[in-house]
C-alpha cells in the first residue's frame, strides 16, 4: 500500500511517498528554520505564509525525484495521509487544504493523523514489524510535546504522563535563546555540551524525589537562566557556555532516565524502550538510553535515520498506514485542522 504523507504542523512542509508504513520511495522536507532563528522561536503568521509558498515546489520535488508526472501518483497511491493537530492552526491549514484538494484531483481516501502518534509509529520506518515487542515503553519527546506512552500494538496507545510545564525541546530552545545561540536550541546546546563539564554546575532535576511519571523542565530551564542572568551574558566564555550546556544536559538525561526506570517499575511486562521526537536526535540521550535499556535486557529503538526524529511527512504516511489497515473508513467531507486534536 502506497501512501502520501503531508506534514505541516509547525515549521517544515514535509511531503513522502511511503509504501506500507516503512519503506520510503521519496520524502522532501523545506524548513524554515534560517527566517525563524533570528526571532529565537517559530512565529505562526510567517510560518502561515512560508508553508503556502513552499508546498508548490515542495510538491514538484517529490514528484521529480521519481521523475513521475501527476497521473503517475494518481495510478500508484492508494491514500493520502494528513497532520490534523495539534500544531499550529494556519501551519496545519496548509497540509490539509493540500489534502482535500488532492483527495478529490485523484481521487483518494484522505487519513488524518495525529501529530504525535505520528511520531511515536516513526520507529517503523525502515524496519519490519516483526522486529518489534509489545507492549513497548515510548518517551516522546519534541518542541511542543513530552509524553511517556505504553503502545500496546501498532492501533492502541495509552498516555502514561507528559509534562506538567514545557516541553523538553522546548527547554533546549529555550536554554539556547538565553545563550544566544539561535533557534532551534537541541543540535547547538547538545553539541557544546559534548565539550563541556557537565560537573561544573549542578542544575535541579525537578519532582527527582517523586514517585511520579510527570515530567517538568521549567524549574530546570529557569535555573539555567538565572545563572546567566547572574553572570551576565557578554560575561560568558565559549568554554563557560559549553559547561552550562553540558550541565543542562546531564540534568535532561538524568530526568527522562528516571522516569523511564519508574515506568518499568511499574510495568515490568514492557519489552521494548522507543525513543521518538526531535529530542532522539540527541546522541548522549540515546546512548544512556540504551544503556538502560541493554542492563534491563530490553531492545531499543529510535528513528533508524536522524531525518525521522525531526517532524517529517514519512512518520505521518506510516501513522495513516496503521489507521487504514485497523479499518479507518475515510470521510467524505473535507477536513479540517484541529490545533487541540487529541490522541
Ligand atoms: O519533533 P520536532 O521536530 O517538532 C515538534 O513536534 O515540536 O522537535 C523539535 C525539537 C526542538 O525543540 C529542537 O530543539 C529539538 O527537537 N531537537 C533536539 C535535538 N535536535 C532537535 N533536542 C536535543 N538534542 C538534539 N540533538
Ligand atoms: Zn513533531
Amino acid at each position: 500500500m502506497l501512501i502520501l504523507g503531508i506534514e505541516t504542523s509547525c515549521d517544515d512542509t514535509c511531503l513522502a511517498l511511503v509504501q506500507d508504513g516503512k519503506k520510503v520511495l521519496a520524502e522532501v522536507r523545506t524548513s524554515q528554520e534560517d527566517a525563524h532563528a533570528a526571532y529565537g522561536g517559530v512565529v505562526p503568521e510567517l510560518a502561515a505564509r512560508m508553508h503556502a509558498d513552499a508546498w508548490p515546489s515542495a510538491f514538484g520535488r517529490l514528484l521529480d525525484s521519481l521523475n513521475w508526472e501527476i497521473e503517475d501518483l494518481k495510478e500508484k497511491i492508494d491514500a493520502i495521509a494528513v497532520t490534523q493537530g495539534p500544531g499550529l492552526q494556519t501551519s496545519l491549514l496548509t497540509g490539509t487544504t493540500l489534502a482535500n484538494m488532492l483527495g478529490l484531483l485523484l481521487h483518494k481516501p484522505v487519513i488524518p493523523v495525529h501529530h504525535i502518534l505520528g511520531h511515536v509509529y516513526s520507529v517503523l520506518l525502515g524496519r519490519d514489524q516483526s522486529d518489534f515487542a509489545f507492549p513497548a515503553l515510548c518517551l516522546t519527546l519534541s518542541g511542543g510535546h513530552t509524553q511517556l506512552f505504553l503502545v500496546k500494538d501498532w492501533q492502541k496507545v495509552e498516555l502514561l504522563s507528559k509534562t506538567r510545564d514545557d516541553a523538553c525541546g522546548e527547554a533546549y530552545d529555550k536554554v539556547a535563546r538565553a545563550l544566544g545561540l539561535g533557534y532551534p536550541g537541541g543540535p547547538v546546546v547538545s553539541r557544546l555540551a559534548d565539550e563541556g563539564d557537565a560537573k561544573k554546575y549542578a542544575f535541579p532535576r525537578p519532582l527527582e524525589r517523586e514517585k511520579t511519571l510527570d515530567f517538568s523542565f521549567s524549574g530546570l530551564k529557569a535555573a539555567v537562566i538565572r545563572l546567566i542572568d547572574q553572570k551576565g551574558l557578554e560575561n560568558l566564555t565559549e568554554q563557560d557556555k559549553k559547561d552550562i550546556c553540558a550541565g543542562f544536559q546531564a540534568s535532561v538525561l538524568s530526568i527522562c532516565t528516571r522516569r523511564v526506570g519508574l515506568a518499568y517499575d511499574l510495568h515490568p511486562d514492557i519489552a521494548n524502550l522507543w525513543l521518538v521526537g526531535g529530542v532522539s536526535a540527541n546522541v548522549q540521550l540515546k546512548k544512556v538510553l540504551k544503556r538502560w535499556a541493554d542492563e534491563h535486557a530490553l531492545s531499543f529503538f529510535h528513528p533508524k535515520e536522524r531525518k525521522h526524529s525531526t517532524d517529517n511527512a514519512a512518520m505521518i504516511a506510516t501513522a495513516g498506514y496503521l489507521k487504514y489497515k485497523r479499518g479507518y473508513a475515510p470521510k467524505n467531507d473535507s477536513l479540517s485542522p484541529n490545533p487541540r486534536l487529541k490522541i
